[in-house]
């Protein structure tokens, strides 16, 4: 059947629906569409990217590419047969499978070692490799929704700020949580007298509570302590969304931050000092594909799983999975284990150290030349610097991110560099004589 514009608009939405996505239609228009000629100048076009890919300074994506070893390793997993045929990770990694062709091993392996890092107790940790950092996050919200619903017989309700990212608010709508739109301090952090404000007016709701550790605009961090304090002695769940932050920090002086657990001062034990943990793997680590780390302890995951075996039936695949989605990449997990080898860990360190100096410096120098655009670095664990927006063509260049800020009380159009492993000195400073021609 051919089909011309005339006809295909005298006809009704699904006639015409059903003729264009007919197998023989749809090869016809993907014949017009793409002659395999072009191929060789998408290619080309892809290649470009290559070039400009250092200039990439305004959000949170590490450009650099992995080191040789990493692309052996990938040799090394195609050979055994991954990635040759349908691998899947379908399932919880932490019990035996009955479909046998995934990668939960590796998935184990690096979850409990990044778990280490995070000082989750050993032989309490449970996680997987999901999609993104958003993905951690649902599952980190899933999570906590149906603890706190089990538990109480009420949906909690989900505090944030407005500093955190947009995905929290989507999340939300998808799991019909009412929000709590918590206050922020002057550097973009969570304000816990706010949060114990309402926490007083919401007391007969139980409360699911995000912390940013690194907002994504300001880089301002949530202080965990101070919201675990405000949340004793309540029914509640604290979810960390440590998407760039959580790549880098454990490497810095500032590692506590992140630690799972704090010895009580009054009675000596050791408490948790948080529920789950969101890290994107594509963001400091430099993987090359999205992915997330998602993170909880073994006694969240238990807690979890009984009121969740009986909303998802077990019987098909034989066991509770704990993921939200059914079949899982099998490949990914198996790659990015490689990012949890000793010698790994060490690049990590040598990056964290480097992206938080250079943005030290870029700092300095803005500060030293460029002051009428005001800098902010929100605090010295931070590797974002936001500004007012300087001409588009610097924009364009550096595809900086930009949003409108209140400063002084004024709407200010404000753009930021994120100090990614691939942003070197140089880069930052040919941004930085670029900045002159908005003087
Ligand atoms: C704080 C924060 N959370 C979550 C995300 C989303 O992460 P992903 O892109 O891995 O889904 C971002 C992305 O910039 C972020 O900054």
């Amino acid at each position: 059947m051919t089909i011309n514009r005339r006809h295909f608009l005298s006809m009704t939405g699904a006639t015409a629906l059903v003729a264009v996505c007919s197998p023989q239609a749809l090869a016809t228009s993907a014949r017009a569409q793409q002659p395999p000629k072009k191929a060789p100048s998408a290619l080309k076009n892809l290649q470009k990217f290559a070039r400009h890919k250092v200039r990439f300074l305004g959000y949170p994506i590490n450009m650099n590419t992995p080191p040789e070893e990493f692309f052996a390793w990938r040799n090394e997993l195609a050979a055994a047969g991954l990635n040759q045929f349908a691998f899947n990770n379908v399932g919880n990694p932490y019990t035996h499978s009955h479909i046998p062709f995934n990668c939960h091993p590796f998935e184990r392996e690096l979850i409990d070692r990044f778990g280490a890092l995070y000082g989750f107790p050993s032989g309490n940790i449970w996680g997987f490799l999901s999609n993104s950092g958003t993905d951690s996050n649902l599952h980190g919200l899933y999570m906590g929704r149906t603890i706190l619903h089990n538990r109480t017989g009420v949906l909690p309700k989900i505090y944030f700020t407005k500093e955190a990212h947009y995905s929290i608010q989507i999340l939300r709508d998808v799991l019909q949580l009412e929000p709590v739109i918590v206050g922020t301090k002057p550097g973009g952090a969570m304000d816990t007298d706010d949060l114990e404000r309402q926490l007083n007016i919401h007391r007969n709701h139980p409360a699911l509570v995000v912390a940013t550790i690194g907002t994504t605009f300001k880089g301002a961090i949530d202080p965990v302590d101070a919201i675990q304090e405000k949340l004793r002695n309540r029914d509640a769940y604290l979810h960390l969304d440590a998407a760039l932050f959580g790549g880098f920090l454990p490497h810095t002086p500032f590692a506590g931050e992140l630690q799972q657990q704090a010895r009580d001062p009054l009675s000596g034990r050791m408490l948790n000092r948080y529920d789950s943990i969101a890290v994107s793997c594509h963001k400091f680590f430099g993987f090359p594909s999205p992915a997330g780390l998602f993170i909880t302890t073994e006694a969240n995951f238990d807690l979890f799983r009984e009121p969740f075996s009986r909303i998802h039936d077990p019987e098909y695949i034989k066991q509770v999975p704990g993921t939200i989605t059914c079949s899982r990449d099998a490949v990914k997990p198996a790659e990015f284990y490689f990012f949890s080898s000793d010698k790994a860990l060490a690049r990590q360190a040598a990056d964290a150290k480097a992206i938080l100096d250079n943005t030290a410096y870029l700092l300095k120098e803005m500060n030293n030349h460029y002051s009428f655009l005001r800098p902010v670095r929100a605090n010295d664990h931070s590797n974002i610097v936001y500004f007012i927006t300087p001409l588009k063509m610097v924009v364009n260049r550096y595809s900086l991110a930009t949003m409108q800020l209140d400063i002084d009380g004024v709407p200010t159009p404000c753009a930021h560099i994120v100090v990614m492993p691939h942003a070197k000195k140089e880069t930052l400073d040919q941004f930085l004589t670029d900045l002159r021609t908005t003087g």
